[in-house]
């Protein structure tokens, strides 16, 4: 076959678009955010035109993932072809593992390990094991809040990991549910099915319900949250008037190409979470043998220093809503299970407006954390690898001090958020608090019994001109109708 025929000025990409591999990450990744991938380790491993042929290139096996029911929509469906070295079903039967006490996953009143509160509260940083115990991302993970339950498919979870171990030859499966990993301190260098991450702090990673993982830390340690959501994916918010770019864009989204190892001599063990629990499977090969896949049912990852950030830039406040990266719906139609927003640096440039967050008291329930920087809020404290709660239609806002300096500022254009990165968690339904969050991190911060008491209510300064407006109007002045 000859040559394809180019003119000597013109150029031909060679293949699609990866990334290129950087000191901190040496992994090279395809883009795009839902696209329809395919990859192969070895050129010609993808059957054309089938996907289960009688007999696949090299012996290897056919098998599908699929994270939506058969007959879902089509702009919906999620799966992936899997072209494997063995199939997953072959392995030893299943046995329940030690329960993890730090692990829930049921968020009901009828759950005596977790509470719904309506007091805020906060945690200083979450504490890594010490060095002489061993622990790894699995047995680092620990609950902190959450509503509903997986075995409905309705709900979420909300886990902190702490670790300083890599997992060896075992890996990770969370039938329970999609997770959204957010890595505060030290990288986790994730081998998937479907290739490998390398996920820094100020990166995001998500995890689909249902892939093996193996978890390694490359840093010695890891510290990181994660959202757990029961029967939903994360999706890219609408845009409405923004149009067509902005926020989190589809094009920096990160997926694996394909990796396979080839291991049939050591012992590899597979730890499932199924409704909180744990159980594991023992199998004589690597679970990560898979040679070439293709479909959309991937694991990704995105870097949150690249949110175009569209805030407000004339007077007024934008809703958090123009934070959003990524969203998960719920099965209520319009209504979103769970918004992950991210605070990332930007110009505040509004004339005449409030600029620190107005006071409010939310439907929904907000969970904050750090991953690097300094928080500027003045009422809570929030430090990187520590955490706040504010419950659904409890009130929040800055403090009198902050009001004051705000309320009488000049208002030159400033950059603020620089170097820092803050997220919050903003969930739909009440969450309860597990026992651990409560009672056993050691880092619960006391509650400040005289932190609002310096508000004096300027109005009261006012009356008498208050009166006089009144009068002037034809009403009666408000000194007649209460005694102050
Ligand atoms: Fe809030």
């Amino acid at each position: 076959m000859s040559a394809p025929s180019i003119a000597p000025s013109s150029a031909l990409a060679r293949g699609a678009f990866t990334t290129t591999p950087t000191p901190s990450d040496p992994y090279c990744y395809q883009v795009g955010f839902g696209n329809r991938f395919a990859t192969e380790a070895i050129p010609g491993t993808l059957p054309l035109g089938q996907n289960t042929p009688q007999r696949c290139k090299y012996d290897l096996v056919s098998e599908q993932l699929n994270g939506t029911p058969f007959v879902a929509p089509r702009a919906s469906q999620l799966h992936a072809w899997f072209y494997r070295i063995k199939p997953s079903v072959v392995h030893k039967p299943l046995k329940r593992w030690p329960k993890n006490p730090d692990l829930e996953a049921v968020f009901s009143a009828l759950n005596p390990n977790t509470i719904f509160t309506p007091q805020d509260m906060g945690w200083d940083k979450f504490p890594l094991p010490e060095p002489s115990q061993p622990v790894d991302f699995i047995g680092g993970l620990k609950t902190i809040a959450g509503h509903g339950e997986p075995s409905l498919k309705e709900g979420l979870a909300v886990h902190v990991y702490m670790a300083n171990t890599s997992m060896q030859n075992k890996a990770f499966c969370n039938n329970d549910g999609e997770m959204l990993i957010l890595p505060q301190e030290g990288r986790l260098d994730i081998q998937t099915e479907f290739g490998r991450l390398m996920v820094q702090p100020g990166e995001l990673v998500v995890i689909p319900a249902g892939v093996r993982i193996k978890v390694s830390l490359p840093d010695g340690i890891g510290r990181g949250y994660i959202q757990e959501i029961y029967g939903s994916h994360y999706v890219l918010p609408e845009l409405g008037p923004i149009g067509s770019n902005g926020m989190a864009m589809p094009r920096d989204f990160e997926i694996p190409v394909a990796s396979f190892d080839i291991d049939h001599s050591n012992t590899w063990e597979i730890v499932v979470k199924l409704a909180g629990e744990l159980f594991g499977y023992e199998q004589n090969h690597t679970p990560f043998d898979v040679v070439a896949w293709h479909g959309n049912y991937t694991p990704y990852k995105y870097a949150l220093e690249k949110f175009i950030n569209s805030a407000t830039v004339d007077r007024e406040q934008s809703d958090p809503s123009i934070y959003c990266v990524l969203t998960a719906p719920s099965k209520v139609s319009s209504i979103a299970l769970t918004e992950l927003l991210v605070f990332t640096p930007k110009w505040n440039v509004t004339t005449n407006t409030f600029r620190p967050p107005y006071y409010h008291r939310n439907v929904a329930t907000e969970l904050m954390g750090m991953i690097y920087g300094t928080w500027t809020g003045s009422a809570t404290h929030l430090e990187p690898g520590g955490l706040t709660y504010e419950p659904s239609f409890m009130p929040h806002g800055e403090s009198y001090k902050r009001w004051k300096e705000a309320t009488s500022a000049d208002l030159p254009p400033l950059r603020v958020n620089e170097r820092a990165i803050a997220f919050m968690m903003h969930i739909s339904g009440h969450i309860s608090l597990t026992k651990y969050a409560l009672e056993r991190t050691g880092k619960l911060q006391e509650q400040r019994e005289d932190l609002w008491d310096d508000w004096s209510g300027g109005f009261l300064d006012h009356l008498s001109e208050v009166n006089q407006d009144l009068i002037k109007a034809g009403l009666p002045p408000l000194d007649k109708l209460n005694k102050f």
